[in-house]
């Protein structure tokens, strides 16, 4: 697992957004078959995405030949709600790059059969050729998508009930009123996740210091479903020295070592 600490949550976000643009780049030196990217929704990368707009409005990349695949969505909220994921992504992303609608995947939390579209979504993924690098966040108690503590570490796309903690958090994007929070999302599994070929989270700030010590240095459980990263060969966690701050000074310095000097 490579460990990225920049000392901004900016920076942390601009390293992200060069990630993927390096990769979107290379893959299209390669071949002609889109770069498949998996994406995430929240306010952790929000600055990811205001930098990709940007690189994309000075031609530094295009979106024209990428098929995306979102981790998440509740369920039974309209499409246009506004907290929706569909609209997360619309205003933050899609509205503003070349990306063509037929590219774009998100699950559909009102379709008549939920386990249906889950299965579909995977097949969707297969026969796009698997995802080539998917960007995510982290929940401050360590889910990744909305595979929610004592989530299976071999799961796959599928209906999840959130956690009181999770409806917590993210009651403040519902006017602070845990009641209008969804209880309920669809969900890429951690396994899907993990079938990538490429894998980096964002962690961003103090609340997830804590999920990042267990991602980093605890061992894999399914109460921290993001310590399923060491399993992955192509893992990598972009943090900001806030998130960071609950590493072991050892692990911290060894990390940012190797990144200073480049080495592997
Ligand atoms: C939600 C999303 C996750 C996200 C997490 C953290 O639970 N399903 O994908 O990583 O929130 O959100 P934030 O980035 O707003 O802290």
């Amino acid at each position: 697992m490579r460990v990225i600490i920049e000392n901004t949550s900016a920076n942390a976000a601009e390293w992200a957004a060069r990630h993927v643009v390096r990769r979107i780049k290379e893959k299209a030196a390669a071949t002609d078959a889109p770069f498949v990217l998996g994406l995430p929704t929240g306010s952790t990368p929000m600055g990811m995405y205001r930098a990709l707009v940007r690189m994309y409005e000075a031609g530094e990349v295009s979106f024209a030949n990428v098929v995306t695949f979102n981790m998440d969505e509740y369920v039974g909220i309209p499409e246009n709600h506004p907290e929706s994921y569909h609209t997360f992504m619309r205003e933050n992303f899609f509205d503003h790059v070349d990306i063509p609608a037929a590219n774009i995947n998100i699950l559909d939390g009102n379709a008549p059969d939920l386990a249906r579209e889950c299965a579909d979504y995977e097949r969707r993924i297969a026969d796009a050729g698997g995802i080539d690098l998917f960007v995510g966040g982290v929940g401050e108690d360590g889910h990744i998508a909305f595979n929610e503590p004592f989530s299976s570490l071999s799961s796959r796309t599928r209906v999840k009930t959130l956690t009181t903690d999770t409806l917590i958090v993210n009651s403040r994007f519902f006017g602070g009123d845990v009641n209008a929070v969804p209880k309920q999302a669809m969900t890429v599994g951690v396994a899907t996740i993990l079938s990538a070929r490429e894998v980096l989270i964002m962690a961003l700030g103090h609340n997830k210091a804590r999920a990042v010590r267990h991602g980093v240095e605890g061992s894999y459980n399914h109460r921290w479903t993001i310590t399923a990263m060491q399993t992955h060969p192509a893992g990598i966690i972009v943090c900001d020295d806030a998130a960071a701050e609950e590493l072991r000074v050892s692990t911290y310095r060894y990390f940012k070592d190797l990144e200073r000097d480049n080495l592997l």
